[in-house]
């Protein structure tokens, strides 16, 4: 064992148990464990199995085969959530300058004043409110039709995602103006948080969804969020995911991936058009 040796563990994690947890994780999620992430894998199972006063990882094992949801739970565990406010954020100038005044033109041929956006892979759902921030920033979507969907596999962080409570810290990245429009400061036993106003959250659609499972939506969506998602998975799955969602956008359409992600050898269906922003082009 990398690391600290088990003897300094209050569990084991042999060789066999930790291939199975991480092929188990990759048959469901798609998302890549290697060797390097066992102390990762370790001190957030461990967690897991003081909870169910379980004494090994064999018995936990054993746990995962037949208890779907221990299964959700391991991967819960187990998916990186980090995110923030207006991550990345020449994506929602990008987003405000160049796509919806695209839009709003297309809606004349179209005939239809509707927009539809997809966070994939919303994690606690700062990146969702941040496009809603967005377009509440675009006069020209004020009587629109506008949905934004936002999904996640890890159902603990879509219930955060869903309250909208956050620690006040993590709206430092907000511009001014939008904090005092748009959030309130918790008081007394909720000093020191801030929560989301509900009317930012109207439009905004949390969803439960595995990206490797069949997808209940029809679309189409303008513009796929999918940002620091994809770099946890192999390029197959990359490959597969980037071409449904080149099926699920409409024309334009746009895809946003996250800062080391890109479409290079894996989709000929986009065109770069900005910092990892691609443009569907059939
Ligand atoms: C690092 S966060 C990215 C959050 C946000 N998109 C951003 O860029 O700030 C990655 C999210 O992808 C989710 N995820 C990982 N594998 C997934 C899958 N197979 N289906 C859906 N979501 C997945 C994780 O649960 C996690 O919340």
């Amino acid at each position: 064992m990398i690391g600290p040796t088990a003897a300094q563990h209050e569990f084991e994690l042999a060789d066999t148990e930790f291939r199975f947890i991480s092929s188990l994780v990759y048959g469901h999620a798609g998302i890549k464990i290697d060797s390097g992430k066992r102390e990762l894998v370790y001190a957030r199972l461990a967690k897991r199995l003081r909870a169910l006063g379980l004494d090994s990882f064999v018995v936990y094992c054993e746990r995962l085969r037949g208890d779907a949801g221990e299964l959700r739970q391991c991967i819960n565990a187990l998916t990186t959530n980090v995110t923030r406010f207006f991550r990345e954020s020449h994506h929602f100038d990008f987003l405000r300058e160049s796509v919806i005044p695209e839009l709003v033109e297309a809606s004349v041929a179209r005939g239809r004043r509707k927009a539809r956006i997809w966070s994939a892979g919303c994690s606690s759902g700062e990146e969702p409110y941040t496009i809603e921030l967005t377009l509440q920033e675009c006069p020209q979507l004020r009587d629109w039709d506008v949905k934004i969907l936002a999904t996640d596999l890890d159902t603990g962080i879509l219930a955060k995602a869903r309250a909208g409570i956050y620690p006040e810290s993590q709206i430092e990245d907000i511009p001014l103006a939008l904090r005092s429009n748009w959030f309130r400061r918790g008081t007394n036993r909720h000093a020191g948080l801030i929560r989301v106003h509900p009317n930012l959250q109207q439009r905004i659609f949390f969803r439960h969804l595995n990206l490797k499972d069949a997808w209940p939506m029809r679309g189409p969506f303008d513009v796929i969020f999918c940002r620091n998602v994809v770099i946890y998975f192999d390029k197959d799955t990359q490959r597969t995911l980037f071409n449904r969602f080149a099926d699920m956008l409409s024309d334009p359409g746009y895809l946003f991936l996250g800062h080391s992600e890109n479409l290079h050898g894996l989709s000929d269906r986009f065109q770069l058009v900005g910092r990892t922003i691609y443009r569907k082009m059939h």
